[in-house]
């Protein structure tokens, strides 16, 4: 058996990596703010934290999968938060979060003698499930190096994005905004098409097998052809927070980024629509809507 480690958060994306590292070989301490979620687990072996300060051990590595910048906060520094117990191990924090908060709690770590290293995602759950996820990683180098088998255990392709521990998050920011303006292109693209008579799939179909042909387009696309936003693989409000990220980092930089408000937007739309069991692609219905279809 490989090292014992923590695991916090098990929503989608959470589970389906915890599932994988016990597979791996690696012990478990697992956290769940929902305890009943963790019962699948706990039947494979892992152990039952009842706190996030429980889930961590002086030395050890913990690994955080929570939705967003406020849950990373919480089990980190809120009451019986890791970051008390953790000693000079490392925290692996794998949620989508502000590159200025991964940079906080790396220097607050630092304070304390422990290590942050961020290590954002890219794959629906069903791509976690695989082990064939994306992993965009940064933070200090010794830590880098400890942790990097685990990331191996879950991911297909780990790139390094070097000391700054906002840089991967950044990273993370960028794709998701690159594959909102592809769903937003194709919406539109496919639209227009559609009201000149040329049905969406056709449209998809040419587009994919010539000039886009690739793996966005080909997988969304099949989504925005057929208007069918199932199976969920990030619900709206979840992308839609993504898209604050992205406006605010941007922000942050001076960067324009329209488009990225436009998405935003889009996302609002059908999170105040009550759209929220669809793959957050369906913002791409606001799009045919806008056009009377
Ligand atoms: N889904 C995707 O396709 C995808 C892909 C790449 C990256 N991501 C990122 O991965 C992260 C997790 O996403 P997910 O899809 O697993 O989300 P999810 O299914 O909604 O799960 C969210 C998890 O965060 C926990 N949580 C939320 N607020 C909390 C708080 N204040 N304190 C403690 N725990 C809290 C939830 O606990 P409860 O069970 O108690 O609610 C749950 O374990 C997010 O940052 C997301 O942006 C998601």
């Amino acid at each position: 058996m490989k090292e014992t480690i923590g695991f916090i958060g098990l929503g989608g994306m959470g589970l389906a990596l915890a599932t994988n590292l016990l597979k791996a070989g690696y012990g478990l301490r697992v956290y769940n703010r929902t305890a009943e979620k963790a019962r699948p687990l706990l039947e494979h072996g892992a152990r039952l934290a009842r706190s996030p300060a429980e889930a961590a051990e002086p030395g050890g590595v913990v690994v955080t999968m929570v939705s967003d910048d406020r849950a990373v906060e919480a089990v980190t520094l809120g009451a019986n938060g890791l970051l008390d117990r953790l000693g000079d191990g490392v925290h692996l924090s794998m949620s989508t979060i502000a590159p200025s908060t991964a940079r906080r709690l790396a220097a607050l770590h630092r304070e304390r003698g422990s290590h942050y290293v961020a290590s954002p995602v890219f794959g629906k759950p069903e791509v976690a499930a695989r082990a064939k996820l994306w992993v965009a990683t940064s933070g200090d180098a010794a830590a880098r190096a400890r942790v990097r088998l685990l990331q191996e255990a879950v991911s297909q392709w780990i790139f390094d994005f070097g000391e700054d521990p906002g840089a991967a998050n950044v990273i993370k920011l960028a794709g998701n905004f690159l594959l909102g303006a592809a769903i937003e292109a194709m919406a539109e693209a496919f639209t227009m098409a559609e009201k000149h008579g040329v049905p969406r799939r056709q449209t998809y179909e040419f587009f994919t097998q010539t000039l886009f042909d690739c793996f966005v387009y080909r997988g969304y696309g099949k989504l925005i052809a057929s208007e069918h936003y199932q199976p969920v693989g990030a619900r709206p409000s979840l992308i839609r927070k993504d898209f604050g990220l992205i406006l605010e980092a941007a922000a942050e930089g001076r960067v324009p980024m329209p488009l990225a408000s436009l998405i935003h937007e889009r996302l609002t739309a059908t999170v105040a629509k009550g759209r929220e069991d669809i793959d957050w692609a369906g913002f791409a219905r606001e799009v045919s809507e806008s056009a009377g279809l």
